[in-house]
Formats: C-alpha cells, sequence, structure tokens
C-alpha cells in the first residue's frame, strides 16, 4: 500500500445513503474517515446503540444522523455497513426487514458470506470488509470481498481497497489484523530496552516509530515485495544484523507469531 496510489472515483449528482448499525470503535472510525475524506453527497444514519458515540458523531458531522431503531436506519440507506460483535450479530439481524436494494458491508470477522446471506435476506448484495481505526487518517489497507464498484469507491476515501476473492484466504489476512496488540508490545519492548540504557523515552519511541516506518516504506516500495530479500539484502555476511536475525530465530520468536496466528485462525468457521 503506497500512500495516495488508489483513485478515488465517487462521483455522483445523488445522494448515498449510508447507514451504520453498531457504533462502536470501528464504526466511530470509519464515520469519522469518511466524514473528513473528500467524499461528498452523503448522508449517514446511526443505530441509537452505542449513544455517547452516535449523539458525539451526529453532533459533531451535519450529515450524520442518529436515528431512533436500527430499522429506521435500513429504511433510510442504500449501502449499511454492520459493526456489531460477532456473538450479538445474528440475534440483531434476524429481527431487522431488509431489502433486495440493499447493500450490507459486513465488519464482522466468524460469518461467512453465506450465512450473513440468510440473516440479511433478501439483500441484493453482500461484501465483507476489514477497516481498521487508521481509516480515521485515510491510510490504511481495507481488504475486501465480493465488493461492488459502490461499496469499492466509497471505502477508497477511507483507505486503499484490496480485493480478496478466497473466502478462506480473506479470514488468513483477517487473522494479520490481531498483530496490532503484539506489534506495539514489540516495539514498546524495544523502547524500555533502550531506555534502559539511558535514552531519553521520546527520543526512543520517535526513532523506533520512524525505523519501523521507514523499513515498511522501503517494503511497499519493491514490486514485487519479497521481505526474505529484503532480509538477506540486509544481512551483511558476519555482520550484526544477520547475527541478531540468528539469535531471534533460534530464540523462538518466529515460531511464537505462527502459532499464535494459527490459534486465531482456529476461530473463523471453515
Ligand atoms: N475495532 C476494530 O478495529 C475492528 C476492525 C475490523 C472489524 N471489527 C469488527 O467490527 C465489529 C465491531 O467491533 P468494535 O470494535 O467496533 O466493537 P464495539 O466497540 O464493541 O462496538 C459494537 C457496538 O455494537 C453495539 N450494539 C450492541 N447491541 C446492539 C443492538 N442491538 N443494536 C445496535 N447496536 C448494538 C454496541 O453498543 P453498546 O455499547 O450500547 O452495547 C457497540 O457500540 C466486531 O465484529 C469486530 O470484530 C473491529
Amino acid at each position: 500500500m503506497v500512500p495516495d496510489q488508489t483513485k478515488k472515483t465517487l462521483s455522483m449528482s445523488e445522494i448515498l445513503n449510508l447507514g451504520f448499525i453498531g457504533i462502536g470503535k470501528i464504526a466511530g472510525a470509519v464515520i469519522e474517515g469518511l466524514c473528513t475524506s473528500e467524499i461528498e453527497n452523503v448522508e449517514i444514519r446511526l443505530s441509537p446503540r452505542n449513544e455517547k458515540n452516535s449523539v458525539r458523531l451526529s453532533e459533531r458531522f451535519p450529515n450524520v444522523h442518529r436515528m431512533e431503531s436500527n430499522q429506521d436506519v435500513l429504511d433510510r440507506s442504500d449501502i449499511v455497513f454492520l459493526c456489531l460483535r460477532p456473538a450479538q450479530a445474528e440475534g440483531i439481524l434476524t429481527g431487522l426487514s431488509f431489502q433486495p436494494n440493499h447493500t450490507v458491508v459486513s465488519l464482522i470477522p466468524l460469518i461467512r458470506h453465506s450465512r450473513l446471506a440468510t440473516m440479511v435476506a433478501p439483500a441484493g448484495s453482500i461484501c465483507r470488509a476489514i477497516p481498521l481505526p487508521p481509516v480515521t487518517s485515510h491510510h490504511c489497507p481495507i481488504p475486501v470481498f465480493h465488493a461492488t464498484e459502490t461499496v469499492v469507491n466509497v471505502l477508497n476515501f477511507i483507505g486503499q481497497t484490496l480485493p480478496v476473492s478466497n473466502e478462506d484466504h480473506l479470514h488468513a489476512i483477517w487473522t494479520l489484523t490481531c498483530l496490532i496488540t503484539p506489534y506495539y508490545d514489540l516495539l514498546n519492548e524495544l523502547s524500555s530496552w533502550t531506555q534502559s540504557h539511558g535514552v531519553d523515552s521520546q527520543l526512543a519511541n520517535r526513532y523506533i516509530a520512524d525505523l519501523f516506518e521507514s523499513l515498511a516504506h522501503a517494503a511497499q516500495m519493491e514490486d514485487p515485495v519479497v521481505f526474505r530479500d529484503l532480509a538477506v539484502h540486509a544481512a551483511t555476511p558476519g555482520g550484526m544484523n544477520e547475527r541478531t536475525g540468528q539469535l531471534i530465530r533460534e530464540l523462538g520468536s518466529h515460531a511464537a507469531y505462527r502459532q499464535a496466528a494459527d490459534e486465531i485462525l482456529k476461530r473463523f468457521p471453515g
């Protein structure tokens, strides 16, 4: 994902009505991302829960409206984003009346397309997408599955869509999103080690954030991206990177990441 590589192509004379069911952390981020983007002619309707978030968003953005009920949201929306927790979703969705003109965008990880289709029948189009909180700054990869052109166009305002055509592959990719906490934990550990050698905390944190950002950016600029080649290129024979790479692998860090990913992937429906 290289910033601004995706052309934003939504240009409409008619209003596009977006609805959100479940206004928690990710819905809040997507709505904030959209309302601070260049998208135009969009009205956004929110389910009443979570009250604090939906009131805050509707007071902040003039095109965001908190509705009386989930059904009110559906009745006024063309595209409906489902932002509910997996365990709650079925009970909530089966009590609602979807229509054939609805496009449903599910952000829910553990419900397959086919099962979702029965819950939101007779909705005409169903897709799955994985936006993450950085969509607030319009810089975030967004894997999408079965997305319509309009959904892709909308999501391209808050990130960079990445089509995935196989649902099991989508689940493997979704598993990677569980590395956010371990990733920041790793950066924190490295910062703590640096500070233990007397370096000021903000100097350490700034350097670590910028170092990893620059390494990721260098990989993004490759075509094709081959991480193994980048690792070998950085490892001067007999040098410090080569030795550190060996030590960390021998200590089992890579195996721990694989084992954790295997365990999370098992939660997804086969
Ligand atoms: N957070 C992320 O970065 C992220 C990224 C991609 C996908 N997702 C997925 O997106 C979904 C939501 O995640 P989240 O982190 O935003 O969770 P969350 O903060 O817990 O949001 C879920 C929301 O659903 C609301 N809700 C509960 N019952 C409802 C009902 N009957 N009608 C309408 N809304 C109801 C809750 O309101 P109350 O607070 O009033 O109960 C809550 O605001 C999950 O499936 C998650 O796995 C999350």
